[in-house]
């Protein structure tokens, strides 16, 4: 089962999908929370904390940088880029622009 959660700014999209994530998890089922937010900060609502959400790596720009290889699965993609939350939810940052300004 795949879910995204979309909507305006600010509309909850991030609490949303961290709520999702977690009680999914609780429930059972195997979980891979993809922040796809251009300002990544999933992690904080997961519940990883601010220092490891703004730690983790954009899979795009790892790859465009050339410091990584493309992964041949997604369980080795993951296995490179996913970082654990709680609940046992795995959390990994599509992409992620340097430098944010509002708008
Ligand atoms: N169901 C809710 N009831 C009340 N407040 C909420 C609810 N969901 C989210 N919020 C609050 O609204 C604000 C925006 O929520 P959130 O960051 O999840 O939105 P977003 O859509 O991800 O925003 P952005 O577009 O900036 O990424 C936060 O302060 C959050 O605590
Ligand atoms: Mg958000």
């Amino acid at each position: 089962m795949k879910i995204a959660v979309i909507g305006k700014g600010g509309s909850g999209k991030t609490t949303v999908a961290g709520v999702l994530a977690r009680c999914l998890a609780r429930a059972g089922r195997e979980v891979v929370a993809l922040d796809c937010d251009a300002n990544p900060n999933l992690g904080i609502s997961l519940g990883v904390g601010l220092d490891m959400t703004e730690q983790l790596a954009g899979i795009r720009q790892s790859l465009e940088d050339g410091g990584v290889e493309h992964a041949p699965t997604p369980e080795e993609l993951l296995s490179r880029f996913g970082a654990p939350a709680p609940d046992g939810v795995r959390l990994a940052v599509v992409t992620k622009i340097d430098q944010p300004n509002p708008g």
